[in-house]
Formats: structure tokens, sequence, C-alpha cells
């Protein structure tokens, strides 16, 4: 099997490192670069910081801080907007994986013109678009190294995913320190969406010896430090591996896809707002029982990347050590339930077969490696519940 492996051309990775971005715009050739980011990086500073460096190496960059979480259509259109106006010729992502992922949809869209729903999966984009380069605040979605952007179509409720080549980031900057300040319920949700990504490129029928080898790297990253980054922020040997561990684990699945569980996860984000890390580590117990037998080997070697299982352990046993280990990691992080974190049980059970519906057109339970069908998923969601 012949793989395409596919990760920023330019990364800059450590503390200090957004100190860099100055020069990684040289290189790359930009000029006159937006600043994409959201209202909370626009009042804690942070963005005025980076916009002030960019200014004293003679970049003058604009600034569009209207990103959302779980970014929509509208935001996305009103970007591409900003965009072809101000003349810019790149951006700056700085944030979590809705700024990211916000920005590269802007770009796709400046470079086509139509509607975003023309580009969702399967659906190519013809043009590639302005060059992104990608500053992540927080240790979990990946989205500065991969080929994906999640947004939500605000005319459907439909949580879309687009994807392609040129949606890889022309680089990434990867420096812990930006994750200092990032509080402890944040830093578990996206910290188990990293550990999610690195399992599921793992267990992934595309995966391959290359991203193997990440996805496995970042278990052994996330698993032993994601208590600690929330216990105590400041941490900084904990923030640096949580933060490699992501980005690790970002370039796994993003060439190796991700599965059932992200298939399932989006839906419950788009129809209840449950945040995405979340609504992944909701399912990620249940749904990794349910797929054991698909790939038993394969469950133990996660098992044994987080130290779940000892070598002395057969398959079998080790696969199920994996299971009890995810239920462990959501009691402490205190990861709530569907049910206890509010969402209506009426609307939930009315929903289910269209979310799993919704799952399946996405492509990514395809790459379990167990195949359910829409009923069996409806069970899982329903498993889930409590
Ligand atoms: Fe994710």
């Amino acid at each position: 099997m012949v793989a395409t492996i596919l990760v920023p051309p330019i990364m800059e990775i450590g503390g200090g490192a957004v100190q860099r971005l100055g020069a990684v715009l040289a290189r790359l050739g930009v000029k006159r670069p937006l600043l994409v980011t959201d209202p909370y990086m626009r009042d804690s500073g942070l963005a005025d910081r980076v916009l002030t460096g960019l200014r004293s190496a003679g970049i003058d960059a604009g600034l569009f801080a209207d990103t959302v979480p779980d970014p929509t259509t509208g935001v996305i259109a009103a970007g591409a907007g900003r965009l072809r106006e101000g003349g810019y010729d790149g951006m700056v992502a700085l944030g979590g994986g809705s700024p990211i992922d916000t920005a590269k949809a802007m770009a796709v869209l400046a470079a086509n013109g139509g509607r975003l729903r023309d580009y969702k999966v399967p659906n190519p984009i013809p043009k590639p678009g302005m060059p992104v380069v990608a500053i992540p605040t927080t240790a979990g979605t990946g989205s500065e190294v991969t080929r994906f952007t999640v947004i939500t179509d605000t005319e459907t409720d439909e949580k879309m995913l687009i994807a392609g080549p040129g949606l890889v980031p022309a680089a990434a900057i990867i420096d812990f320190e930006l994750t200092l300040s990032c509080p402890p319920r944040l830093t578990a949700d996206t910290g188990i969406d990293a550990l999610t990504h690195a399992i599921e490129a793992y267990v992934s029928v595309k995966a391959n010896p290359f991203t193997d080898a990440m996805a496995i790297a970042a278990m052994g990253r996330i698993a032993p430090w994601i208590r600690t980054a929330c216990a105590d922020p400041a941490d900084r040997v904990a923030r640096e591996n949580m933060m490699l561990g992501a980005t690790l684990a970002g370039m796994a699945f993003s060439n190796a896809s991700v599965a059932l569980v992200h298939g399932m996860s989006r839906p419950i984000g788009a129809f209840f707002h449950v945040p995405h890390g979340l609504s992944n580590a909701m399912l990620l117990p249940a749904v990794t029982a349910w797929s054991l037998p698909g790939a038993i080997t394969r469950y133990a070697d996660c098992a044994r990347a987080i130290g779940a299982a000892g070598p002395g352990q057969d398959d079998e046993a080790a696969a199920g050590e994996l299971v009890a280990a995810l239920r462990r990691l959501n009691d402490d992080l205190q990861v709530p339930t569907p049910k206890q974190y509010g969402i209506d049980p009426a609307r939930w059970d009315s929903l289910l077969t269209l979310m799993a519906e919704q799952a399946l057109a996405s492509g990514s339970p395809n790459n379990n490696p167990r195949v359910p069908d829409v009923a069996e998923m409806v069970a899982l969601y329903r498993e889930s519940w409590e």
C-alpha cells in the first residue's frame, strides 16, 4: 500500500515559537495577513501581542475577531468578504480549533466562490486558497496540521466535513506556552479530542506505518499528562507533552482519517451544541467497546501505549483494559453523559435516526474497524445516554 502523507511544509515547535511568526510570514511571501481569531483572544490581549509583534516586523495585519465556537457558514461568509475587501494575501489563525477551521474555510470560499456546502465531503475543492499560518492555543483539535475543516451549515444544522490537500496550513506554530492559561474544562475536552484522534487514526482502516508511529507517540504523551494538565494548568512539562501529543495526533488522523466516534460526535455537536471534545468523550468508551472485535490487536496496542495494559497481557485482556481506562478517564475528568449535560430526552430520542444518518453520510464510520448500520448507531447513542 502506498500512503500519501501531507503535513504543513513549515512547523515551528517549542516554547516561545510564536515569536517566529514574522519570519514565517516572510518565508511564505505573505505581506498583508488577516489575523483570524475569537473575541476571547482579542479581549485577553493575545491577539494584540501578535499584531504588535507583526508591526515591529514591518507587517501591517488586519483583524477579524468574530469567529465563534462551532464555526458557522454565516461567519465564514462574513470573513471571506473581509478577505476580499481588504486585499489580504494570507491569514494567521490564532486560537483553538474554531478560529483555525474558520480561516481554512474562509480561504476555500474566497478562492472558489459559491456556497461552502458545495465543497463538503466527498466534493472536491477546485482551487487552493491563500496560505494560512495556524497558531493553536489549545492542545486538542490538531487543526493546525490537518487537511480538514468542520463548519456548521446554519440552514440545515449539519456539521459539514470539508477536506482537501489545500486545507493543510502553509505553516503551523506550535507553542505550548500559549496553552498555559487554558482553563481545566477546555483542557480536558480538547485533550480527550486529541486522544480520540490518536486512537481513531490507529484503528482506522486507512492507517499506515507512518501514521501508526505518530498515533502511538501521541497516545504516549497525552494519556500520562492529561490529568496533570487539568489539575495544574501551569505545569510546563504536562503542557508541552499535551501540545506535542495533540499535534502528532493531528498529523496521524489527517493522513489516516478519524472513524466512528467522530462520525457520531459531529451531529451531537450540531444539534445540542456540545463542545466537540466533550461529545467525543461521551461516546468514546461505548464506541470503543463495540468496535473491539474489529481490531482487537490494534486496540490492545492502544491500551499498552497509554499504560493501561502491560506487555504480559494478551490482546483480548489488554483491549478490555483500554475500555476500562477510557471510562476512568471520563470519570476523573468529570465528563457528563448527554443526560447529565442537560439534553432534552425527547429531542434526543426524536433526532437519533437523523443523527445516525448524518454520521454515516460523513464517511467517517466507514473507516472504523467495525462498521455499523444506522440501527446499530442509534443503539450506541442510546447506550451513551446515561
Ligand atoms: Fe476531533
